[in-house]
């Protein structure tokens, strides 16, 4: 197995070069420290209880690994232990024996219990990493002994209770990170009088009370994310004071107040998120001073005036999402001049004026939503002015006027939302030419007259199509079975007439689909043509072979009823059967897990229907014995199907649990995904939500990853396989580029690209999996911004979209946040990376 994944992010070498360097002769003057006997027996302690990998089985433990000691040689004294990721389980109190311990990283293992009082004796600790592990209770007030501290991390615990006040000893702390844990009670003051303060991420826990005042006046604070906790009060002006915030993210809280003038200050301000929270007031003018700004998110807050054309001034901004305030006034025609704008988000206010075509000059634009405000006018002939718009969002406005023939210009548009507005005229044919669309083209709620253009039939991608409650006329052109992808469709509340071509997507639509439309007849309306257009109907000729037909028709229904009617009463008498017996063995008091409740499960893929038992997918996650791998953001495991079909059943890891609450919205998804249908995707089958569990199932893979290709011929297994040759890696090189590059241009993020998740078929044929799980993010929390959006790319920071991926996963240099805000949601993987890769099989 390597030793690190290739997802392995490299500031970690850096951070410890760096704090090689400061400890190393801090230590190796080591008088005040413990003999040597003393290290040895700690360290003989630690292997008991810990038993790392490398470590003995010689005395020597400098020479273990992971190991770093003042002087080389046995019985040294130990300055360092580094064992990120080794799987670690046990009790590591052992370690506080070390005296002269500087650097202790046992982040990522699977650390249990409570934190060691101990370590408060660890006077030259500087930096401790226990983040990502399991470790409970509270952290302990002794802590505050190891008084060098200047990294903390103890962030994605489970930590509870409240900071004790007695860290206040902490004076030489630079990073404090505790996001992640069940922390209460209120941020303390002392916070706020640390001299060295630049890192405080204490997001997603139960923090009350207020953002400490005076916090930023005392130190060089860079980066403050506490999102998606329960703060009050308002955000402090210190916090801008000293102008050398870059990061701000208080995302999910309950703060008030006005955002402080103060902010102009910070020109290297990069990042403000402070959605979702209860700020009032106008957005401060000073805001264009902070020119370095990347991303403002202020959504879901109370704020009111105009949109400050002011952030004109910001010529680096990305995104600009001021959804769902009190906003009036227009879109200022100086927010054009934004060059690398991307997202312009402006919903759910009350702006109006017309359509702001100034934005047009933002070439980079891809999402423009102005919905749910007062525009009017109409649109502009060149909506989209060639430029990368990818979701433009109009609804529930009141634009007048037609749909601009220029419509055919958005070449890259894969959602349109022109519903409840006062448009009219004949929808134009170009739209046939807006070959991308794929998510919705929702044009309800207007005044549209005239036929349905025949290119419709073009929008061989489209999902959703929804031209409901206008007054459109004529047939339903048989052209729109072009619409290969078409899931919903809805035409009802319009004067169609006649019937309504037999095309699949339609006859499984609701009735409501069609209805309100008082000349059209056939399926899913249940209305016989006949009896609108009389018997003769589209039959005139064919009077003999018609009745012919009926009778056939009709004997093939009867026998068709008569063999499922059979089918019915067999599977309902093994049902029966199946339930006796389970009940049979609760009686007899056999362990039986308990049937959960299946709030909805689907197959996509026609030809599985058959071969896939939910059933069995859900048992088969109760057993560890058949976990696969446990990935970033889920756990696989092997299920065998009754029918002997093997499947890859993907968990996803419970803190996506609002996903599930949000299950319509991610059913969709997976349908939709399910339809990007590509030969270098790994493409979902099917899912099952029950309880809070959501499982997708996927395809199984005949030759697993391509980590385990890569890395496996020196590994435990058979030992068959060979190492791969270059013809293959090229090849396997080419798949990967040619899935990325689709799904870049459906506009996905991957969010995960590495080896362990390019799956390789019986061919060797290179398929990206984990695709849909950009798409599932919980988009209510914290990280809204980045999964609402993860449709495009390129935004954080701006650089080119190629390295975008990459950047996602370390977190870039400078911006440590993006890691932070990400936080749960993109954990690495402990070791390599596996995801569903099955070495049994049936034939
Ligand atoms: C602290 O731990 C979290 C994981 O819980 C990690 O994302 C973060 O990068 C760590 N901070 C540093 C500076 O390594
Ligand atoms: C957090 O703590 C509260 C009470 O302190 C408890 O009810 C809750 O279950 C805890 N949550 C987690 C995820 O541990
Ligand atoms: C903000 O909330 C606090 C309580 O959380 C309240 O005392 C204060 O009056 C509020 N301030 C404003 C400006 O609404
Ligand atoms: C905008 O971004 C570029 C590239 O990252 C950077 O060089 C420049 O300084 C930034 N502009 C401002 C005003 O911060
Ligand atoms: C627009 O996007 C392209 C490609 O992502 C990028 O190369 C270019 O620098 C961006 N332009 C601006 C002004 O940000
Ligand atoms: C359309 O784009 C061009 C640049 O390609 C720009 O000069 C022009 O102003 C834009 N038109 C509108 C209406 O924004
Ligand atoms: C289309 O927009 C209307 C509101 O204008 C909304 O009620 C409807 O759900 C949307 N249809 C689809 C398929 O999204
Ligand atoms: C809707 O548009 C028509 C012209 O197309 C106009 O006469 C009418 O006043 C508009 N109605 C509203 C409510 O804006
Ligand atoms: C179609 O749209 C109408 C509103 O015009 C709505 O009442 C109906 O529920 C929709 N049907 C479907 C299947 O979405």
């Amino acid at each position: 197995m390597p030793s690190s994944s290739p997802c392995y992010r490299h500031s970690f070498l850096f951070l410890a070069l760096l704090s090689a360097c400061f400890s190393t002769p801090g230590a190796a003057d080591g008088t005040g420290g413990a003999g040597d006997g003393g290290d040895a027996a700690a360290m003989q302690a630690l292997r008991r209880d810990l038993a790392p990998p490398g470590w003995g089985p010689g005395a020597d433990h400098c020479a273990w690994r992971g190991v770093t000691c003042a002087a080389a040689g046995a019985g040294g004294v130990v300055t360092a232990i580094e064992l990120p990721r080794r799987g670690l389980r046990g009790d590591f109190a052992a370690a506080a024996a070390l005296r002269a311990l500087a650097r202790l990283d046992l982040s990522a293992n699977s650390l249990s219990g409570g934190l060691s009082p101990a370590f408060g004796a660890l006077t030259r600790l500087e930096y401790l990493d226990l983040s990502m592990n399991a470790l409970t209770g509270a952290v302990p007030a002794a802590l505050a002994g190891a008084s060098a501290l200047r990294f903390l991390n103890l962030s994605n615990n489970a930590l509870s209770g409240a900071i004790p006040d007695d860290l206040r000893g902490l004076k030489k702390l630079q990073e404090l990170q505790i996001s992640g844990n069940n922390l209460t009670g209120s941020l303390p003051g002392w916070l706020a009088r640390l001299p060295g303060l630049r890192v405080l991420s204490a997001y997603e826990n139960a923090l009350s009370g207020p953002i400490p005042p005076g916090l930023g006046l005392s130190s060089e604070l860079q980066v403050l994310n506490l999102h998606s906790n329960a703060l009050e009060g308002s955000i402090p002006s210190s916090l801008f004071e000293l102008g050398n915030l870059q990061v701000l993210i208080l995302t999910m809280n309950r703060l008030n107040g006005t955002i402080p003038d103060t902010i102009g200050r910070c020109r290297g301000l990069s990042n403000v998120r402070i959605g979702d929270n209860l700020l009032s007031g106008a957005i401060p003018a000073s805001i264009g001073d902070a020119t370095g700004l990347t991303y403002f998110e202020a959504n879901t807050n109370d704020l009111s005036g105009g949109i400050p054309t002011q952030f004109a001034r910001c010529a680096n901004l990305t995104l600009l999402n001021l959804a769902y305030n009190r906003l009036a006034g227009e879109v200022p025609d100086v927010l054009g001049e934004l060059r690398s704008l991307q997202e312009l988000i402006v919903s759910g206010n009350g702006l109006c004026g017309e359509f702001p075509k100034s934005i047009l000059r933002c070439r980079n634009l891809s999402k423009l939503d102005l919905s749910y405000n007062a525009f009017r006018g109409g649109l502009p002939e060149s909506i989209c002015n060639g430029s990368r718009m990818q979701f433009l969002l109009l609804d529930h406005n009141e634009f007048s006027g037609g749909i601009p023939a220029g419509i055919g210009g958005c070449t890259r548009l894969l959602e349109l939302h022109l519903g409840s507005n006062n448009l009219s005229g004949e929808i134009p044919a170009e739209i046939g030419k807006v070959k991308s669309l794929q998510i919705v083209l929702n044009l309800s709620f207007n005044h549209f007259t005239g036929p349905l253009p025949h290119e419709l039939g073009r929008l061989d991608k489209l999902v959703m199509l929804d031209l409901s409650s206008n007054e459109m006329s004529g047939q339903i052109p048989s052209d729109m079975r072009g619409m290969l992808s078409l899931i919903e469709v809805n035409l009802s509340n319009n004067r169609f007439s006649g019937a309504i071509p037999v095309f699949g997507p339609f006859q499984k639509s609701a009735a409501s689909s069609f209805s309100g439309n008082a000349k059209l007849c056939g399926n899913p309306l249940n209305v016989d043509c006949g009896s609108i257009y009389g018997s003769n109907y589209r039959m005139d000729h064919r009077g003999i072979s018609y009745r012919v037909a009926l009778a056939v028709v009709g004997s093939c229904v009867l026998i068709f009823s008569l063999v499922s009617l059979v089918v019915a009463l067999f599977m309902w008498r093994e049902k029966q059967e199946k339930e006796e017996d389970a009940k049979k063995k609760a009686e007899a008091g056999e362990v039986v897990v308990a049937a959960p409740q299946v709030v909805a499960s689907s197959v996509f893929i026609d030809s599985m229907q058959q071969a896939i038992d939910f059933q069995s997918c859900m048992k088969a996650t109760l057993k560890d014995a058949n976990e696969v791998s446990n990935g970033t953001f889920s756990t696989s495991y092997k299920a065998v199907m009754p029918s002997g079909m093997v499947v890859c059943v993907k968990k996803l890891k419970s803190v996506d649990r609002a996903v599930i609450h949000q299950q319509t919205k991610m059913i969709r998804e997976l349908e939709r995904l399910a339809h990007i249908n590509h030969k270098n995707l790994v493409r979902p089958v099917g899912y099952v939500i029950y309880d809070d569990v959501a499982l997708l199932l996927h395809q199984h893979m005949l030759n697993g990853t391509l980590l385990q290709l890569l890395h496996s011929s020196g590994g435990d297994t058979d030992g068959k396989k060979q190492k791969p040759d270059w013809p293959r890696l090229l090849s396997i090189a080419i798949d990967v580029a040619e899935g990325l590059a689709f799904l870049h241009q459906v506009a996905t993020i991957h969010l995960d690209i590495c080896s362990g998740n390019v799956f390789l078929d019986s061919h060797y044929n290179a398929l990206l999996g984990e695709v849909e799980i950009s798409k599932l993010l919980d988009p209510s929390k914290g990280t809204a911004s980045i999964s609402t959006v993860a449709g495009s790319f390129g935004y954080i920071p701006p650089g080119d979209g190629a390295r975008q991926c990459v950047q996602l996963r370390r977190g870039p240099a400078g911006d440590p946040d993006i890691q932070a805000t990400r936080g749960r949601r993109v954990r690495r993987g402990r070791g390599p990376r596996q995801v569903g890769a099955h070495r049994t099989s049936k034939g």
